[in-house]
């Protein structure tokens, strides 16, 4: 299976899922600075697996802090110097993307880690614990999304065309995929005949990422232009979407790709059951609905522009963001690691918080 992210002797591979299909090839962080970087020009995407770079970032950070203040003087001005180095990289990585919560949930999960290795042992100490804690987000990543797949597939009838929209698979992930991970125990199970991918404009994280990783794997798929859904369905031609999510808000209000909101929509004036597939670190609590969500907007560049080359004319306008929110009330289900969640979402939700 395709894999996002390595970590090889202080080293950070990140696959640079902006120039895929067309090109396999991975970029390497040494430091924080280029990590947040490659998360903030979407090098690598998918809410769980800019939080999983985003804790290979701050254990990069915590070495290089090592390499300034470990020399062995463990004074409280050293010890206070290297902390205030850890806790601005920490701001640096989490504000590369601002919508998805698994960014800042793994960057303050090592960054406590390392700040207490820090006051204990010195700065070297704080390297090793950063690492260690990097990586256990990374394997428990892999390990939530099989069981979120299991999970998931339960709810896929046999001889089901399931649709989903941009990429919640192994690229967007430790491994596996979220929403991709229903999909493929779905498939495995024998109850997926077709997956039905939207091409989702502007980044295209549905022809150029899903479409491609089904494929590795022998998944039949189906590309469509996003604004073909709405007529798919009216086909009778799905029977139900897959999607991930980005941040999932107290009531249930779930933030994730854009076009997301209006397939929801879709989907309840045909009757189809629309699945989103996430693991419990995309929740944020702290949140009572998602208008509270921040949804980023990226460059006027991304609509006006498609591979270097204009298709608007010179001048034009462009309004570009990211997420939507799906209000809770449209949901059928929030699959999780910890069972599956329904509706009414704000109340049953307690059932999968440990
Ligand atoms: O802008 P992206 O590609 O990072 O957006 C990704 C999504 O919206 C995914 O659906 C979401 O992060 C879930 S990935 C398991």
């Amino acid at each position: 299976m395709v894999q996002a992210i390595k970590w090889d002797q202080g080293v950070l591979s990140l696959l640079d899922q902006r120039v895929l299909p067309q090109e396999v090839k991975y970029i390497t962080c040494t430091d924080y600075k280029q990590t947040a970087k490659a998360i903030k020009d979407m090098v690598v995407r998918g809410a769980p697996a800019i939080g999983i770079s985003g804790g290979y970032g701050l254990a990069l950070a915590a070495s290089e802090a090592a390499d300034k203040f470990g020399s062995g003087n463990d004074s409280p001005e050293i010890l206070a110097a290297a902390e205030q180095f850890l806790r601005e990289a920490a701001s640096v990585l989490v504000s590369a993307r601002p919508t998805a919560v698994n960014l800042p949930w793994a960057v303050e999960r090592v960054l406590k880690k390392a700040v207490s290795a820090l006051r204990h042992g010195g700065a070297s100490g704080a390297a090793e614990v950063a690492l260690a804690e990097a990586r256990s987000i990374e394997l428990e990543d892999i390990e939530v999304n099989r069981r979120i797949g299991v999970n998931g597939a339960a709810l896929i009838k046999p001889g089901s065309n399931v649709m989903t929209h941009c990429n919640a698979g192994a690229l967007a992930t430790g491994g596996w995929g979220t929403a991709l991970g229903v999909i493929r125990q779905a498939w495995s199970d024998n109850r997926v005949l077709m997956v039905y991918a939207n091409e989702t404009r502007p980044f295209l994280q549905g022809a150029r990422l899903t479409a491609w990783e089904l494929m590795q794997d022998g998944i039949p798929v189906t590309l469509l232009a996003d604004s073909a859904a709405g007529y798919v369905m009216s086909l009778g031609r799905i029977d139900a979407v897959v999607v991930g999510a980005d941040r999932i808000a107290a009531n249930g209000d779930v933030a994730n790709k854009i076009g997301t909101y209006t397939l929801a929509c879709l989907c309840k004036l045909h009757n189809i059951p629309f699945y989103v597939a996430a693991p419990m670190s995309t929740f944020d609590l702290s949140l009572a609905t998602g208008r509270e969500i921040q949804i980023e907007e990226r460059s006027e560049t991304e609509i006006l522009e498609f591979m270097g080359k204009p298709v608007a004319p010179a001048g034009a306008r462009a309004f570009n963001p990211s997420f939507d929110i799906t209000p809770a009330e449209l949901i059928s289900a929030i699959i999780t690691e910890n069972g599956t969640v329904f509706p009414p979402l704000d109340k049953n939700l307690a059932s999968v918080v440990k």
